[in-house]
């Protein structure tokens, strides 16, 4: 979790960026500060947490400037990097402070990629504490055209998309008034996908969990959701780039999953390690380097931290005790994984691993 917050401190964050008027849409996390002094003076305010945003409400009143407090740093999937990517979309200058474990650089490349993803160009940086880093963001009108968005059709289609669990990419475009997404296939669907490769009742561990569309579509023993931010009481907050994995859940589960989680992870072999260490077949899938450059270029907008091709990734696999059992193809640009421990027993359930539904 992140570091207690001095309100103080983020007020001051705050107020080094901001313009003197302007009517605010403030959106916090779970933190419960009491925005005071010069922040909050003489404006019109609403204020809402990433779970209660609702675009088309947020967007009619009208604000002039976006304000998100979050936990966490940008992080492209979660309901604040959603949030983020609908002010962008709307055309909403936004700070955004977070606090972090350690201090961010102004330049840390991990900001402005995150922040480009969503939809936004970083243009100010304020640093006022020690795991406190504050940014104004503009929308970098790039991808987006405001006035479609701010319509009923626009606003429509972000709740549509919402309630589906998409998200914008940052190369999403707009072209005759329809919005093409390159977000395809579905997120749901490659859960959807997994589960038919796995035998029912087991107890599964979830890494970066993200929505659990897996519980959705796989009957399970029992299902342990991991992820760097909570996403329901029953999250075991991990953030991977910083903590080892708990190891109770690590032994009550027959197969670990990870799907399009450790593309954001530094050191993706130290979980694989542990992993393998405490004898778990693992599912994961992966965007592999060769066909994302083939498919997107180099200068794709993420904030992935790694980029390792098919071939370099089952390399880290075997590296770290696996042997690799399935590699399917997923998508334009994924492929799904299997790898067993060498060095662990061959479950008999593994033999009844699916085909999987295409
Ligand atoms: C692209 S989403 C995938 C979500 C889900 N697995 C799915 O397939 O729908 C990536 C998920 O990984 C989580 N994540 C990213 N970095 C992480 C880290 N360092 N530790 C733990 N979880 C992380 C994010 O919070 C997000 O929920």
């Amino acid at each position: 979790m992140g570091q207690p917050i001095d309100p103080r401190t983020i007020d001051d964050a705050l107020s080094a960026l901001m313009p003197p008027e302007g009517a605010l849409l403030v959106v916090t996390g779970d933190i419960d500060i009491a925005l005071g002094g010069r922040l909050a003076a003489g404006r019109a305010a609403i204020r809402r947490t990433p779970s209660s945003f609702s675009a088309e409400e947020a967007l009619a009143a009208q604000p002039d400037l976006g304000v998100c407090v979050l936990r966490e740093p940008i992080a492209g999937f979660d309901q604040a990097g959603e949030t983020l990517q609908t002010l962008a979309a709307a055309g909403l200058p936004t700070i955004v402070t977070f606090t972090t474990p350690s201090p961010v650089e102004q330049d840390d490349p991990g900001i402005a990629s995150g922040a480009a993803a969503l939809g936004f160009r970083a243009t100010a940086a304020a640093i006022p504490a020690e795991g406190l880093t504050s940014f104004l963001l503009l929308p970098s009108g790039e991808i987006t055209n405001a006035a479609w968005w701010r319509s009923q059709d626009g606003q429509r289609f972000v709740k549509r998309r919402r309630k589906r669990g998409e998200r914008m990419l940052a190369d999403d475009t707009m072209r005759d008034g329809a919005v093409v997404w390159r977000s395809s296939p579905k997120w749901e669907d490659r859960s959807v996908v997994v589960a038919s490769l796995i035998p029912d009742d087991l107890a599964v561990l979830d890494l970066g969990c993200g929505k659990m569309f897996i519980e959705r579509h796989l009957r399970m023993r029992a299902y342990a959701p991991l992820d760097r931010m909570a996403h329901d009481e029953r999250t075991l907050v991990v953030d991977m780039n910083h903590d080892d994995l708990p190891t109770d859940a690590l032994a009550a589960a027959d197969l670990v999953i990870a799907l399009g989680v450790f593309e954001y992870v530094v050191d993706p072999e130290r979980q694989f390690r542990t992993v393998s260490a405490a004898g778990k077949p693992f599912l994961l899938s992966y965007n592999v380097g060769e066909l994302r450059r083939r498919d997107a270029g180099d200068a794709q907008l993420t904030d992935w931290r790694n980029d390792w091709t098919t071939v370099e990734l089952i390399q880290r696999l075997i590296a770290s005790g696996f042997a690799l059992e399935r590699l399917i193809d997923y998508g334009p640009r994924q492929r799904i994984l299997v790898a067993i421990p060498r060095a662990g027993d061959r479950r008999d359930w593994w033999s009844r691993l699916g085909a999987p539904k295409t």
